[in-house]
């Protein structure tokens, strides 16, 4: 990678972006995103030139973007006046795939750093905001409008945060506003638990802080927050669809190990307004 100046979490957004533009280059592409393509060859020119450097093992992180992507769609489609909150977003194009019309307001955010090669890799946009800042530091929240429905994705970024620091998340978006959809990734306790020893981790000098075995307990953060549904990632139909074939036997093989299938779980949330009543 080049010298991004990037650290610890902060760099795991490079394999993600990695195979969102080694997608692009597929026949028939999961994702195709242009942008991935383009950012990625920004940040490390040479991503593609070393060994296994074209390997598609990452295109399960690829369905993992196109379930946020559909399900970003879908309520964007029933909320034309939403406020949407892309947390932990890296370099990940999400708002031009989309492309909303001009009644919704984006929000991307990730840490100064990211912010500031998004401002490098990626064009302006009209009704779109960038903040740097950790999602942890909630004054953030003070610089996004209310009263409208909101859409919270956070894509590949729940595991870097503690448990407390998702959960008072949640609970503040969810006072913040008066009805939407939470859509998030979380990884599996033992995932959590090995995380230190995990070597790309290790590489980047980083870790989980948090896993889940039944994401949809996070529902219980806010009595207004309900669990929805998953969405599918390692035995995706998706992936045994598109992806090339070392890379399906590859998923095949690897989904029968215990835990593995389900080691990340996409998972959707939402909420509505209640009456004063508490319905
Ligand atoms: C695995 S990458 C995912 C990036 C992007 N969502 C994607 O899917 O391509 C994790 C991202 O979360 C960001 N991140 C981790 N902890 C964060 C925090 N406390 N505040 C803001 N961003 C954070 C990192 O900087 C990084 O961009």
């Amino acid at each position: 990678m080049n010298d991004t100046g990037l650290v610890g979490a902060q760099k795991t957004l490079s394999p993600v972006l990695r195979a969102k533009a080694l997608d692009n280059r597929l026949p028939d592409p999961i994702l195709g995103d242009r942008y991935a393509e383009e950012a990625m060859r920004g940040l490390d020119p040479d991503y593609d030139k070393r060994r296994f450097g074209t390997s598609q093992m990452g295109l399960a992180a690829v369905v993992r973007a196109k379930a946020h992507d559909d399900w970003a769609r879908a309520f964007l489609a029933e909320h034309p006046d939403a406020v949407v909150l892309h947390l932990g977003c890296g370099l990940d194009a999400r708002a031009y795939r989309i492309d909303p019309p001009p009644t919704v307001d984006w929000y991307d955010l990730d840490y100064p750093a990211i912010v500031e090669l998004r401002r490098r890799f990626l064009p302006p946009r009209e009704h779109y905001t960038l903040i740097g800042s950790s999602v942890t530091d909630l004054t953030w929240l003070d610089r996004v409008p209310r009263g409208r429905p909101v859409l919270v994705i956070a894509e590949g970024l729940v595991p870097y945060l503690t448990e407390t620091d998702v959960r008072r998340l949640l609970t503040s978006v969810v006072d913040a506003f008066p009805t939407g959809q939470v859509q998030v990734d979380t990884v599996a306790v033992w995932a959590w638990r090995t995380s230190k020893w995990d070597p790309t981790l290790r590489k980047y000098g980083t870790r989980f802080h948090c896993g889940f075995d039944d994401p949809a307990v996070l529902a219980d953060c806010h009595p207004r927050l309900e669990y929805v549904d998953e969405a599918p990632m390692n035995d995706s139909p998706e992936l045994m669809a598109k992806a090339p074939a070392n890379v399906r036997r590859a998923y095949r093989l690897l989904n029968l190990l215990p835990g593995l299938r389900r080691s990340t779980r996409i998972v959707r949330f939402r909420f509505i307004e209640t009456t004063v009543d508490g319905h």
